[in-house]
């Protein structure tokens, strides 16, 4: 018999996603003591694990309705605590990138063009209104409706983001064409389960 206690959800999800990044990049800054390479390796790190767990909440709605299961029924009533996870992941980022600029300026300097906190800004922006948005009591507050305007926003802009930074580095390394071509499959599962909906409803 499955035991479903042993599986983590809700705020106990979060908090083991949460554990995990900050010993990853703890772990990654410490064992370099601290040197650039380790900050770098966080920086990267991150932007992984958060395009991971974005894509986690970004496609929950459509794999539960293209494959209906207990699985996926777990990962979609989790959705909320992966989105916060994401956004946890993307202020470990930030903080790795504080420390870059701190202990590391020259390379701070070679690695971030003064472009980039406009778009990344606004980015962030989006990722901590979605994040302060993400409780019940927020979207009482706000109404369903500004409510899913808020997320349909936020979620696309922080899409597009992942497309950006991923895609700017393709000339550099062929590699990074896996997460963007990632990122348009996830667009079509969303589209598939889309269609699915319309045509059961019709
Ligand atoms: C002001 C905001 C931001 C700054 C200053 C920043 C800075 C950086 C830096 C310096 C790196 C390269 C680290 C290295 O090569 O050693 C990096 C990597 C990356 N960042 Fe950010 N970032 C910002 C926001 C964002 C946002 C909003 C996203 C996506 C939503 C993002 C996604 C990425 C990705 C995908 C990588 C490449 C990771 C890899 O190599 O696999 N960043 N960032």
């Amino acid at each position: 018999m499955r035991n479903d206690r042993a599986i983590p959800a809700g705020p106990a999800l979060f908090l083991v996603i949460a554990a995990a990044l900050a010993a990853m990049a703890g772990g990654m800054i410490l064992a370099d003591g601290g040197g650039v390479d380790g900050v770098r390796l966080a920086i990267r790190a991150t932007a992984r694990t958060s395009l991971a767990l974005f894509l986690l909440a970004f496609t929950a709605s459509a794999i539960f309705r293209l494959w209906p299961g207990s699985a996926t029924r777990w990962l979609l009533a989790n959705r909320r605590w992966f989105g916060l996870g994401f956004a946890f992941s993307h202020l470990v980022h930030a903080g790795a990138i504080f420390l870059l600029h701190r202990w590391h300026p020259d390379t701070f300097a070679l690695l971030v063009q003064p472009k980039t906190f406009v778009t990344g800004g606004i980015a962030y922006l989006f990722i901590a209104l979605l994040a302060a948005t993400s409780f019940d009591r927020a979207v009482a507050a706000l109404g369903p409706r500004n409510w899913k305007r808020v997320h349909t926003i936020g979620i696309w802009v922080i899409w597009i983001s992942f497309i950006f930074t991923n895609g700017k580095r393709i000339p550099a390394s062929a590699a990074y064409a896996i997460p963007v071509a990632i990122l348009f499959a996830a667009l079509a599962l969303r589209l598939r389960a889309a269609r699915r909906a319309r045509h059961a409803a019709a």
